[in-house]
């Protein structure tokens, strides 16, 4: 198993529309998924269209619930999301103050974690606690990235803070790869950036996923893509980046992180 934050503090790059058709790739190949929505914004929660029980992320960050009891199954097989709520904000606050606060979410995880093949997590875009408790909870981490003019300008801030996280946190964590979103082949600047991706950031992932009204459309209807236009050039990108994830994750060594979940302690 293998839990993967999808993290990136440049809004609307296309995280969570990565989280949620990557997870229902992962889960239609029959993978136990579980997305686990770690933003307030909770667009991958109503993307999946995912009906809280009524508890949050929140309750379990601050230990008002297991993280089990959060956990609710989507109308999709395979498929289970933690869902997240504006509270997550004021938890941010209320872990500042704790010890081991950037542990929190791997504490919770453990229990849970052994259940699925792969957890994703969908970050917000920030670069706070939050995402430090998501980085901390992963064997990898992948970035999105928009093939748009800057795109490349917060990236090394992302990657500094991954390289921070390496050293002082969690030197497990792996950078699995950036991906490149919203590719329009025919536009010079689309090709330029994918260029440079794959120029500079040696890991960048081969699948691109294109632009397209279908991806931007279906979590409107609460669906992903896979579900809502099946047979579309968005569903076939995120089939084809789920096998090249699970690739290089079966390539990575196996996971220190949550070995100790039988013995009922966290490893670290
Ligand atoms: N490949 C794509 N083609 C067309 N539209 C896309 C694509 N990927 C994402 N979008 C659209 O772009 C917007 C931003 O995408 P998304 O919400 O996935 O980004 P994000 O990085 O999660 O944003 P935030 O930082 O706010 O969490 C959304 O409206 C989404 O539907
Ligand atoms: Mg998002």
């Amino acid at each position: 198993m293998s839990v993967v934050a999808v993290a990136n503090q440049k809004g609307g790059v296309g995280k969570t529309t990565t989280t949620v058709n990557l997870a229902a790739a992962a889960a239609e190949s029959g993978r136990r998924t579980l997305v686990i929505d770690a933003d307030a914004q909770a667009n991958a929660t109503s993307a999946l269209g995912a009906q809280s029980s009524g508890l949050y992320l929140y309750d379990s960050l601050l230990e008002q619930a297991d993280l089990s009891q959060c956990i609710v199954s989507t109308p999709w097989p395979q498929l289970d999301a933690v869902p997240s709520s504006m509270d997550l904000v004021a938890a941010e606050i209320e872990l500042a103050s704790r010890s081991e606060r950037e542990y929190v979410l791997r504490g919770a995880l453990s229990d849970v974690a052994g259940e699925y093949d792969l957890v994703l997590i969908d970050c917000g875009p920030s670069l706070g606690l939050m995402t430090l408790n998501a980085l901390t909870a992963s064997d990898a981490a992948i970035a999105p990235v928009q093939c748009e003019y800057l795109a490349l300008e917060g990236l090394s801030a992302l990657l500094e803070t991954i390289r921070r996280v390496q050293m002082h946190l969690h030197n497990g964590l792996h950078l699995l790869g950036v991906v490149a979103t919203m590719y329009d082949g025919r536009t010079r600047l689309s090709q330029d950036v994918a260029a440079q991706l794959r120029a500079h950031i040696s890991s960048t992932f081969d699948t691109i996923i294109p632009r397209s009204i279908r991806l931007s459309e279906a979590p409107s209807h609460q669906r992903p893509i896979i579900d809502y236009a099946p047979r579309s050039r968005g569903a076939e990108a995120y089939r084809e980046l789920a096998e090249e994830l699970f690739d290089r994750l079966s390539a990575l060594p196996p996971s220190t992180l949550y070995r100790g979940r039988i013995a009922g302690g966290v490893s670290r």
